[in-house]
Order: C-alpha cells, then sequence, then structure tokens
C-alpha cells in the first residue's frame, strides 16, 4: 500500500492523462479539455504542485491564485470535490463525475478509479477517528461511501451504493450497508 512521497504531482498528472487517454479511448491529450471528470484531478495536480514546493516563486503564486479562482467552476460543472492536501497515487480515474468527494485526509494508491457517487469521507461525529487509507487498483463503484477511519488494501472493488465501515482486506468485493465481504476475485 502507498502512503506518501514517491512521484511529484507531474509524474503522477502524466500517468493519470496515460489512464484517461486509454479508458476514453482519446488520440490527443487535447481532447480531455471537453471531459468534465479530468478537470477535478487536473486542478487537484496543479494543488498538489503548487504545495509541495517549500519556497513558492511568483509564477507559482500566480498558479496558485488561479486554481483557486477556478474552483468554485470546476466543482460546479463536474460535481466533484477532492480537496487540496489528500494524498492521491499516480493513474487515478473518475469514470464520470458528480458526487465524488475525497476528504483532505484520505491516502489513496495508485491507478485508483472512482465511479460517479463515490465517496471517500470522514466520519464526522466530531471526534476527529480519521479518514479512510485506500490501496493500489481500488475500484470503488457508484454511490458507494468509504467513511472514517478504515484501510480498503490493493484490488478490492467495492460495490454499488456499498457503505464501508470497516477494513477491506486484499483483493475484496465488498457490497451493502454496512459493506460486507462477498468474496475475492
Ligand atoms: C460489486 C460488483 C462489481 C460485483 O459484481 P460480481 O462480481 O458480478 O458479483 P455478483 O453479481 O456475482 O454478486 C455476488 C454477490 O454480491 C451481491 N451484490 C453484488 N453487487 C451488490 C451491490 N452493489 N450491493 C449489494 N449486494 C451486491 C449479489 O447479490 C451476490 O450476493 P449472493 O452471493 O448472496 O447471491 C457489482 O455488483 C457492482 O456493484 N457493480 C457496480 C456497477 C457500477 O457502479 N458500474 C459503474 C459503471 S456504469
Amino acid at each position: 500500500m502507498r502512503t506518501k512521497g514517491g512521484n511529484t504531482a507531474i509524474q503522477k498528472l502524466k500517468k493519470d492523462i496515460d489512464r484517461y487517454l486509454t479508458d476514453y479511448n482519446l488520440s490527443s491529450p487535447l481532447k480531455l479539455i471537453l471531459i468534465n471528470e479530468f478537470w477535478p484531478v487536473l486542478l487537484f495536480r496543479i494543488e498538489e504542485y503548487v504545495d509541495s514546493r517549500e519556497k513558492k516563486n511568483l509564477c507559482q503564486y500566480v498558479i496558485n491564485i488561479l486554481a483557486l479562482l477556478f474552483h468554485p467552476f470546476v466543482n460546479g460543472l463536474s460535481g466533484t470535490k477532492i480537496f487540496r492536501g489528500a494524498q492521491i497515487g499516480e493513474g487515478v480515474l473518475l469514470h464520470g463525475s458528480f458526487g465524488i468527494v475525497v476528504t483532505a485526509r484520505a491516502i489513496i494508491g495508485n491507478n485508483c478509479t472512482f465511479f460517479p457517487g463515490a465517496a471517500v469521507i470522514q466520519k464526522a461525529n466530531g471526534k476527529k477517528e480519521g479518514a479512510p487509507k485506500i490501496g493500489n487498483n481500488v475500484k470503488l463503484m457508484n454511490g458507494c461511501k468509504i467513511i472514517g477511519a478504515v484501510t480498503i488494501e490493493d484490488n478490492v472493488v467495492v460495490g454499488a451504493n456499498a457503505v464501508v465501515l470497516q477494513d477491506i482486506p486484499k483483493g475484496a468485493i465488498a457490497v451493502g450497508i454496512p459493506a460486507v465481504i462477498k468474496k475475492n476475485h
């Protein structure tokens, strides 16, 4: 499972773009401008890039301000909110948008896929109990919610509308409310 560090934001963005190009069968990265589910990823990587610089130059301050100004448009048009400060590995793909939320304290591995309505969020019960940790190659299907300090290991599939409140082991399929492990795949 990936935790912190590793590739830079720009290197991760290249891998994100590769995944989008393959998944959407696009011939050129320029066409990604038409894919609104790519915008939140782009904005997140720009913020990640700016935040990774200890000393910011003028150019990075300007990029930061532009990113802040674009936020309402990207959030509004994609219906997706990836909070600044989340740690997301390379090759992330939002397969559709609307209702996707990633909390600022979430840790997400490489090559994870989000479908519409998938949320990786804190419990918000006032106890500050922590945020989800998600491994590599995890698929979060339509409408699923991963809530609180749970760990989802590599290659898990979280089924449509599942609500995950417990750790899920490697390779499992988790379904239902609260989610239970149905089988390995
Ligand atoms: C999780 C999922 C991938 C599992 O598919 P699968 O491997 O073919 O699994 P099965 O259909 O054989 O189901 C296995 C068991 O899980 C149950 N199950 C499957 N998906 C479920 C779900 N979302 N919620 C509750 N139970 C579910 C089945 O009823 C079955 O239960 P049983 O063993 O008691 O009969 C799939 O059901 C799912 O949720 N897909 C999400 C679809 C989606 O979001 N698509 C996005 C692109 S449009």
